[in-house]
């Protein structure tokens, strides 16, 4: 019998799917579908930690689904479900709750980034305590599948380790419950930076839609944006993020499509100046999308997808379950013996 190695991620539905979350998160989930069994989710649960319209919210969701599929996840390799579906993953995020310290949650990165602009109004006040608890939602989401590893940007190592943390925690406290989950980030791309402040990570939570490319965008639209892309004056692709993070940024993500080196791209564009290199980077992301696009368009209201949600749902929900009973009975809350 094979027994091959298991990862679970997921992405958050607050918008559509950015080329960030394609090179960082679901073009690796793509090549390793077949080496591993896999589980990937919409994380809808994650996507109402900040006020989100429901209809915008809805539509996220039937979205980043057809997204999925339209990017190359095969329903035959991967399970792929909707967190809320899967009711263990709240239970489990309550009793992790009860096992990690605001201590911890206060020293998360993005929660610090993100509440401090919320902040500004009034002390604490205003600041959606999902945001801080979150992380241990994502740890349970992680926890109830035992994973090797879990793939995800480089944003999300530390709430890996924080998810580590709790398990080895809990495996000492109340007798082992959980696999220590090892990340998966890949060596390029796991940081794809924003088209206008190449400082900042691309996110789809942007104010300004020029400094993200989503994979729903018009193909017009991308191209607008990577010719409006900051670089810099000196007209030679070279890659150094700290000197040159605009160009550098590109060369990533012309890197990361094509499957070559950062090296590689380099010296293919040695002779080529900014207009002939942002020309060739265009044509490249309006490859990419439209033939997601193409996909897409057929999936978006195809019943089958609805099928492959059941199906995936269903085989999160069986070892999703017997995790959180094993949880459950080691903790003292299952008062029968099962
Ligand atoms: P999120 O959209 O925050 O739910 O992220 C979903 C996945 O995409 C996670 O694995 C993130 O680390 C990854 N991701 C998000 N933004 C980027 C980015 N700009 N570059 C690379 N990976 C990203
Ligand atoms: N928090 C992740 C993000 O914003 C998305 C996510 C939620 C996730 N649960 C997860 C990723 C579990 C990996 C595993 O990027």
């Amino acid at each position: 019998m094979e027994n091959k190695k298991r990862m679970v991620s997921g992405i958050t539905a607050t918008g559509t799917i950015t080329l960030g979350n394609y090179i960082g998160a679901i073009k690796n989930f793509v090549e390793l579908q077949d080496k591993f069994e896999m589980y990937i989710f919409v994380a809808n649960l994650h996507a109402i930690t900040s006020p989100i319209d429901k209809l915008k919210l809805k539509n996220n969701i039937k979205s980043m689904v057809a997204l999925y599929f339209a990017c190359g996840l095969d329903p035959k390799k991967v399970k792929i479900f909707i967190q809320s579906e899967v009711l263990e993953h709240t239970q489990l995020g309550w009793i992790l709750t009860c096992n990690s310290t605001l201590g911890e949650l206060n020293r998360m990165t993005q929660f610090k980034d993100k509440s401090t602009k919320v902040k500004s109004s009034n002390g604490t006040e205003f600041i959606p305590t999902g945001l801080l608890t979150y992380p241990l939602l994502m740890a349970a989401d992680i926890l109830l599948y035992d994973p090797d590893f879990v793939p995800v940007g480089k944003d999300q190592k530390q709430h890996i380790e924080l998810t580590r943390n709790i398990a080895e925690r809990m495996n000492s406290k109340y007798g082992e419950m959980f696999k220590i989950p090892g990340d998966y980030i890949a060596k390029i791309g796991s940081k794809i930076m924003d088209l206008q402040d190449p400082t900042k990570k691309m996110s789809k939570s942007s104010d300004n839609p020029k400094s993200y490319i989503s994979l729903l965008d018009d193909l017009k639209e991308v191209e607008k944006k990577i010719k409006s892309a900051v670089t810099d004056s000196e007209n030679i692709v070279k890659y150094d993020p700290e000197k040159k993070p605009g160009v550098s940024n590109l060369i990533t993500i012309y890197s990361s499509i094509k499957n070559q080196t950062i090296e590689e791209t380099e010296s293919y564009f040695k002779d080529k100046d900014y207009g002939q290199f942002k020309n060739e980077v265009t044509k490249c992301v309006c490859d990419l999308i439209s033939s997601i696009q193409e996909n897409y368009n057929k999936l978006y209201d195809s019943k089958e997808v609805e099928q492959w949600l059941e199906e995936g749902a269903n085989s999160a929900r069986f070892i999703a379950n017997k995790k959180l009973n094993k949880v459950m009975n080691l903790i003292g809350l299952n008062y029968k013996r099962k």
